[in-house]
């Protein structure tokens, strides 16, 4: 028989806290009357993967530009790596940036090698074997090396893109700014960016990004700021902000059935099933009366039995994960009822929203990606 000896676990190590490379305090921007980014206070940290979001001219380019020192922000402080971005410390900043902000320039009648070349220069670089080898290391990194003998003005608009992003990474940055690195890209463009942004990540360049499109940026990054109106909504890490909406969704096909469920889960007193709320009803499809559960996936089955105990038999039950869309309508109130606003309070017997409240006129779910 072999002993087993119990090991005491080892303590957790602490984790210190990543050093914050971009931070913004009050960040305001007037253009004329026209108030475009208010009092924004960002914090990018060392290996984030952070996308600014935002509708359409809720501020997210002005922002970046503040940032890189393209425009003059009204009032605010902007630092870098823990030090005021002012004076000669924005040259050294700058140095250790790679952006692609505004569309880049490039001369259609040269070759992408050769406007990278161009573009070496202009960053500072000598003309050397270096980088030579640096110029090939950034078109492999883009997925461009195969066509970099081609005249630019023969790219797709994708490729254009990612010359763009070749030209940032000359430099071996450590924070790769990028605003809206998907516009205009096809799906297979589209994929093609966030692949090369987690590459990115991997090797330790911390990215900031803008972007309208949630569900593009959502698989790819790891904190984000929603802005609105120039107005910071929310910010935070993504998996913690979306940890709020997670639990077991059931649908119905009548249109009391949410209802009844939510009755008979506040009945019931579950601690681990506080609360739940209305998602959707779309009554032409089965199961469209929709009740989310704030309860761990895995008491799915066991919500499942209590509900078709008390005599309420759900059309269907799955996990759901909330999306950065839905997180973003439910904050904006641009959307249907979600997660993000519990309906039905179901194990707090005493609070004033004990009683489950009846449900909202049906609406639709809005679908698509754009805020
Ligand atoms: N140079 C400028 N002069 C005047 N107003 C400007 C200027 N640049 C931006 N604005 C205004 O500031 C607001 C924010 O614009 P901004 O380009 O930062 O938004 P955005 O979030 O990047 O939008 P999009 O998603 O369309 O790129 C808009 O109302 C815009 O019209
Ligand atoms: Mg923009």
């Amino acid at each position: 028989m072999t002993a087993v000896v119990a090991h005491e676990p080892p303590a957790p190590a602490t984790q210190p806290m990543p050093e914050v490379i971009l931070r913004t305090r009050g960040l305001t921007k007037w253009f004329g009357a026209r108030l475009a980014v208010e009092d924004l206070d960002l914090e990018v940290r060392r290996g984030d993967v952070f996308a600014l979001l935002g509708p359409n001219g809720s501020g997210k380019t002005t922002t970046l530009r503040m940032a890189l020192g393209l425009v003059w922000p009204t009032s605010g402080e902007i630092s870098f790596f823990g030090q005021q971005f002012a004076g000669a410390w924005r040259q050294t900043v700058l140095r250790r940036i790679g952006a692609v902000v505004e569309q880049p320039t490039f001369y259609p009648y040269l070759t992408a090698r050769e406007n990278l070349a161009g573009a070496a220069t202009f960053a500072g670089l000598r003309s050397s074997p270096a980088t030579q080898a640096r110029i090939q290391w950034a078109l492999e990194q883009v997925g461009l090396a195969p066509r970099a003998g081609d005249a630019y003005r023969k790219y797709s608009l994708g490729m254009k893109q990612r010359l763009g992003i070749a030209a940032a990474l000359l430099t071996d940055p450590e924070l790769v700014i990028l605003d809206e690195p998907t516009n205009g890209l096809d799906p297979a463009g589209i994929s093609e960016v966030r692949a090369l942004i987690a590459r990115l990540a991997q090797r330790g360049v911390t990215v900031l990004l803008s972007s309208h499109l949630l569900h593009e940026v959502q698989q790819v990054c790891t904190r984000v700021a929603i802005i609105q109106q120039g107005r910071l909504i929310s910010q935070g890490n993504v998996v913690e902000l979306l940890s709020a909406s997670r639990g077991v969704l059931f649908g119905f096909t009548q249109s009391d059935g949410a209802h009844r469920a939510a009755e008979a889960l506040h009945r019931a007193q579950l601690h681990w099933a506080p609360h739940a709320s209305y998602i959707h009803a779309d009554p032409l499809s089965p199961g469209g009366w929709q009740l989310l559960v704030s309860a761990p996936q895995e008491r799915a089955a066991d919500l499942n039995a209590l509900l078709v105990g008390a005599g309420v038999i759900p059309a269907e039950v799955r996990r759901y994960e909330a999306s950065l869309e839905h997180y973003f309508l439910a904050l904006t109130g641009g959307g249907p009822q979600t997660s993000m606003a519990p309906a039905y309070s179901l194990s707090a017997p005493d609070a004033p929203d004990a009683t489950p409240t009846t449900f909202d006129a049906p609406t639709v779910a809005t679908q698509g990606g754009q805020v």
